[in-house]
């Protein structure tokens, strides 16, 4: 949460910041803030609202400056005020932060802060110590303040009386960094500086970086020279652009044939699935008993359909977790289990204390992960990295189609290893998971059929989603989708507990999205949509019938293409995003930034 930027180079900086803070407005967009140096003064402009707004703000100024810090903000520690809004100065010091300081209340006592502050942040905290700190020497500063701090934090600060340099240090909160011909560039993650360079570096933790035009050094808190792997990207800046859709959301949805594919087909051998390129061995999965998925929000929904192709083909138990209650658990562990975490960001921090707790167990640890070289990525005992290029949607969706494909190639690839999936069967499942692409294309030409039932949620408080088995783990993340980007209130049930309570809650009108998809319950399902329809919603049906033209079951049929039962989870994913995507559109919303949300949930 939070996006941070910092230039310093042969270039004007303004822009350079301000284009950058466009792409990592997805981190946080409650307020958005610039600060320049030049000629021994910073200057800094913030403000509520978004970077569009800053921009307004910072037009009419010179614009020279060669060295700069930006933030877009995701408020946690004080309201969305101006004076909340980074950067934050205090005497010398300017200074942008990412995470959150859990002893800036000690800190400001401990130190008699509170006169040097203006707002309510924590982050402001860490400016006013190190001014305390500051007598002329920045690393002699940044390391007694960085001593004081406990929290995550990633920090890019300028001293005004140190020209065209900025100095940035971390702990947990992400950090990238990289230098090219224009000078150095640091920000919270590759979308801003990819344009810049195709290589750049993950900035260690607790180490302390001074970005000059010529370079960047880095070095340890004992002051030795550290030089960091660099990695390379592997992707182009217009995979972080648009591309003519309105939004990226609509953009992210068609990339997903081409994400699937780019993430299945490199770990298909001989029609098998294959990850020595992974380097994840066959004992991992030869070992386990049991698997453990922990994860958040999107990402778990993609563990949980999951769950049930590991449980229905391999029989073997699945749990899934949610990240932020299972770190605070005593959780039931061991050798013998397997951890999958998923997280498209590699950096959500409950998702990140569940994968060390999971370890601290004894258990091995596959990471699913979309952001190559992130905390949960190097964290992890074997990673497989997903390919779904940069996801800058708020909503998730090409990162989750790609983390269910994720799930099954391992699925696949355990019941092999452990004998259970005959070498026919397997290789039957994998040409079905290859086909995933297609499926997605066939979906997606039935668009606009499904934007018409947008028309009609877009005018309810309230909508449902039911379905049994796998259409009801689709079901709860149809639920959210909508909830998140286009606050139509929406639950998720299991279409056969209806009965127990929720039916009182279907009146005259109510949109009931039911999924019908699962050939064993098929029936069952169609009985508990005849419930629903006699007493007056408004049914979607979305299953594999040719056509369903009864006013007694549905107001509306979206037709699937005939699938497997475990792979209808690749068609219907396509059609509740479209129906959440219409519904957030019709209703005027900012698809990509909802309210009260980022992407990349770095804090607690
Ligand atoms: C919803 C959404 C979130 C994320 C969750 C985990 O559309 O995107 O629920 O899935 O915050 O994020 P990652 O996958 O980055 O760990």
């Amino acid at each position: 949460m939070c996006g941070i930027i910092g230039f310093t180079g042969k270039k004007a900086a303004r822009d350079i910041i301000l284009n950058g803070l466009e792409r990592l407005e997805y981190r946080g967009y409650d307020s958005a803030g610039v600060a320049l140096l030049e000629d021994g003064k910073i200057s800094v402009k913030k403000r509520t609202g978004k970077v569009a707004e800053l921009k307004g703000l910072c037009q009419s100024e010179e614009n020279t400056a060669t060295c700069g810090i930006g933030h877009t903000r995701w408020a946690t520690h004080g309201g969305v005020t101006d004076a909340n809004a980074h950067p934050h100065r205090c005497g010398q010091v300017v200074l942008i932060h990412n995470g959150i300081i859990e002893n800036y209340r000690e800190l400001v006592r401990e130190y008699s802060l509170q006169d040097k502050l203006v707002s309510e942040t924590d982050s402001e905290v860490v400016a006013a110590l190190l001014d305390t700190f500051y007598e002329g020497d920045p690393i002699k500063a940044i390391k007694k303040t960085i001593k004081a701090l406990s929290g995550a934090f990633a920090l890019c600060i300028m001293f005004q009386d140190i020209p065209g340099k900025i100095f940035a240090i971390r702990n947990v909160s992400p950090m990238i960094a990289t230098s090219c011909a224009d000078g150095s560039i640091i920000a919270s993650d590759l979308t801003a500086v990819v344009e810049f360079s195709k290589e750049y570096f993950v900035v260690p933790e607790y180490h302390i970086l001074t970005l000059t035009e010529d370079g960047i050094d880095v070095m340890d808190m004992k002051g030795n020279e550290v030089k960091p792997e660099i990695l390379s990207v592997n992707w182009d800046v217009a995979s972080a652009q648009k591309g003519g859709y309105p939004f990226f959301m609509l953009k992210e949805i068609y990339e997903q044939p081409d994400a699937i594919r780019n993430t299945v087909s490199p770990r298909v051998s001989n029609g098998l699935p294959d990850f020595t390129t992974d380097g994840i061995d066959d004992e991992v999965f030869k070992n386990c008993k049991r698997v453990v998925v922990v994860a958040c929000g999107t990402a778990m929904h993609a563990g949980m359909v999951g769950k049930h192709v590991i449980e229905d083909k391999l029989r073997v138990p699945v749990q899934v977790e949610i990240a932020s209650e299972f770190r605070y658990k005593n959780p039931i562990i061991d050798e013998e289990t397997l951890t999958i975490v998923l997280s498209q960001s590699g950096e959500t921090i409950d998702t990140l204390e569940a994968l060390k707790l999971a370890k601290a167990n004894g258990s091995k640890v596959i990471s699913i992960v979309n952001v190559k070289g992130s905390t949960i990525a190097r964290e992890s005992d074997y990673v497989l990295y997903t390919h779904a290029g940069p996801e800058i949607a708020v909503a998730s969706t090409k990162a989750y189609t790609v983390q269910v494909a994720a799930m099954y190639l391992i699925a696949c690839k355990m019941g092999l290893v452990k004998g259970i999936l005959e070498e026919s069967e397997a290789r039957q499942f994998m040409t079905k998971l290859i086909n995933a692409p297609n499926i997605i294309e066939e979906t997606l030409e039935n668009a606009n059929n499904i934007k018409r039932v947008a028309n009609h949620i877009k005018m309810a408080p309230d909508a449902f989603f039911i379905g049994r088995g796998l259409d009801y783990t689709m079901s709860l993340e149809a639920a959210l989708k909508l909830k998140e980007i286009s606050y139509v209130h929406a639950e998720a049930y299991a279409a056969g507990e209806l009965k127990h309570g929720t039916i009182a809650l279907i009146t005259e009108n109510v949109p009931v999205i039911a999924l019908a998809t699962q050939e064993d319950v098929y029936g069952k399902v169609i009985s508990n949509i005849r419930e629903v329809k006699a007493r007056g919603a408004y049914v979607v049906l979305v299953s594999m019938d040719d056509e369903v033209n009864d006013p007694a079951i549905c107001d509306k049929h979206i037709k699937l293409p005939k699938l497997d039962k475990e792979f209808t989870a690749f068609a219907n994913a396509v059609v509740l995003q479209l129906i959440a995507y219409y519904t957030s559109e019709a209703k005027g919303l900012d698809v990509d930034k909802p309210r009260n949300l980022a992407k990349s949930v770095t804090v607690e």
